[in-house]
This record gives structure tokens, C-alpha cells and sequence, in this order.
């Protein structure tokens, strides 16, 4: 089942970025969505208000969804007073809810570009400890001292797993780069950084030699997706990557 979901997934990106029969059908379909649904029509709407600084276009997200990653945040901060956690991409919230039942005493802020995200986060999940905010307002400016920040399913474009032949990242390993130089910015030394679902290897930064790999046995994993380096090639179909890093 999963198989035939990827194929239809790899054949309407390749009716929207090559040439096909497809591409007319696939855009009439595209126009039905942003009629129906308010999901589609504010990634397409505030993905053209705030085009330059969007990472990953889709909000796609799911409760539970990196319960090895929240493992290794509980057991971490459990002797920690109130860590400040941060999502970053949270899309509707679902990921600070997860974090909340695996951290339960952080403060925890969730941002997202996309402000239909925000709003739906807020009216779901909101309360004195879940605070979510737009990442371009002063409040993110403003947002420091962080014990952890989560970038899961961020730092991606879907060119880059759906077309196959592909060789050069449609995203610059740069915007990954300087996005998180500003993440960094906002982490506490001994902070955490979470990626995971992620086009480049945190590693080719210029800011690893200012972290660690976090010991934790589930922290590599092993993803069937393709990895770019700095140079934005393609490097890789299959790799090991690490997903949790320490600030020192
Ligand atoms: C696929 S969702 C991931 C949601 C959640 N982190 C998860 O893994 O389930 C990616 C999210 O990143 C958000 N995003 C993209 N660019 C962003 C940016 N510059 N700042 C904050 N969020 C961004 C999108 O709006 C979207 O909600």
C-alpha cells in the first residue's frame, strides 16, 4: 500500500516539475484543494507572503510521531527544573503536545512560518506552558536561553526525494546553514539541537566544531532518503545520520 502511495506521490511531482499529461489534471485538482481546503490554501497562500524564508512547504505532522527522539528528551531533562523547549516547524501543534507528555514540567513554545498553523495550535493546544508564536515576530526575535530546539521535517523539499534523477538540492545547504546560526543563537550552552527528516548532515556546519554528537543509542538512525552535502550534491540514496547534538 505504502508503495503504491510514494508512486502516485513521485508522479504528481513529476507532473509539477517535468512535462506530462498529468500537469493540467494535477493543477484543477490543486485549485479544488485551495477552494476546500483551509490546510492547503494557507500553506500556498503564506508560502508566497513569506516565500524567502520558508524551509519545507508542507505541514504535515502527526502525534507521536519521533517517540525515540522524546525518549531521549525525557531522560535528559528529567532532572532539569522547567527546560525551555522549543519546536521549531510545529506546525499545528501536535509536537508540542507529544513533547508536553514526554517532558511534562518544560515550558514549551512552538513556531511555525505558517499563521493558520499558529492559530490552530493555539485554539488546540495552547495553555500557560504552550505558548505559540509566528517565527518572524519580535517574540521569536526575543525567544533565548533554550534547553533544546526541535527542527523535525524542517529541512526538506520534496523535490529532493521525489525526483529521482535528481543531483543538486533544490534548497542551499546555505539556508539550512544560516537558519540554524540563528537557532544556535537562542540554545544555552549544553543545550540540545533535535534534526531529524533532514536534507543536509548537521556535521558539514560551521557550527559543529561547537558541538557534540549527544550519547544516546537511538540517537543515529538509519534513513532511506537522499542526503546532500554543503556543496549541494547528492551524496547519498541511504545513510546513518546522527539527530541530536550538544552545545558545549
Ligand atoms: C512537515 S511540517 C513538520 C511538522 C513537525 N515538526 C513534524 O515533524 O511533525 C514542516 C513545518 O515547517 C514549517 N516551516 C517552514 N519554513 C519555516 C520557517 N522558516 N520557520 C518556521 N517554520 C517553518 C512549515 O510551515 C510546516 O508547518
Amino acid at each position: 500500500m505504502s508503495k503504491i502511495i510514494k508512486e502516485i506521490k513521485d508522479r504528481s511531482y513529476n507532473a509539477v516539475y517535468g512535462k506530462g499529461v498529468y500537469k493540467l489534471l494535477y493543477r484543477c485538482c490543486n485549485l479544488c484543494r485551495m477552494t476546500f481546503d483551509p490546510a492547503y490554501r494557507s500553506r500556498v497562500l503564506s508560502s508566497l507572503r513569506f516565500k524567502n524564508d520558508y524551509h519545507q512547504f508542507s505541514n504535515a505532522t502527526e502525534t507521536d510521531r519521533y517517540p525515540d527522539l522524546f525518549n531521549i528528551a525525557k531522560e535528559h531533562f528529567k532532572e532539569i527544573e522547567q527546560p525551555k523547549l522549543l519546536s521549531f516547524g510545529c506546525s499545528t501543534g501536535e509536537e508540542i503536545a507529544s513533547i508536553a507528555q514526554y517532558v511534562p514540567h518544560a515550558e514549551l513554545t512552538g513556531t511555525d512560518i505558517n499563521p493558520w498553523c499558529i492559530k490552530k495550535a493555539d485554539e488546540e493546544y495552547g495553555s500557560e506552558n504552550r505558548t505559540f508564536i509566528h517565527s518572524l515576530s519580535e517574540d521569536f526575535t526575543q525567544l533565548k536561553d533554550l534547553d533544546a530546539v526541535f527542527c523535525l521535517a524542517v529541512f526538506q523539499h520534496p523535490a529532493n526525494r521525489h525526483e529521482k534523477h535528481r543531483k543538486e538540492s533544490a534548497i542551499p545547504f546555505e539556508k539550512f546553514e544560516n537558519q540554524l546560526k540563528v537557532l544556535d543563537k537562542k540554545l544555552k550552552p549544553g543545550g540540545l539541537i533535535f534534526l531529524d527528516h533532514c536534507d543536509f548532515n548537521f556535521m558539514e556546519t560551521s557550527l559543529m566544531p561547537h558541538y557534540s554528537i549527544l550519547n544516546a543509542p537511538s540517537n543515529p538512525k538509519v534513513r532511506e532518503r537522499p542526503l546532500f552535502n554543503k556543496d549541494n550534491r547528492k551524496i547519498a540514496e541511504v545513510s546513518k545520520c546522527f539527530r541530536v547534538f550538544q552545545k558545549k
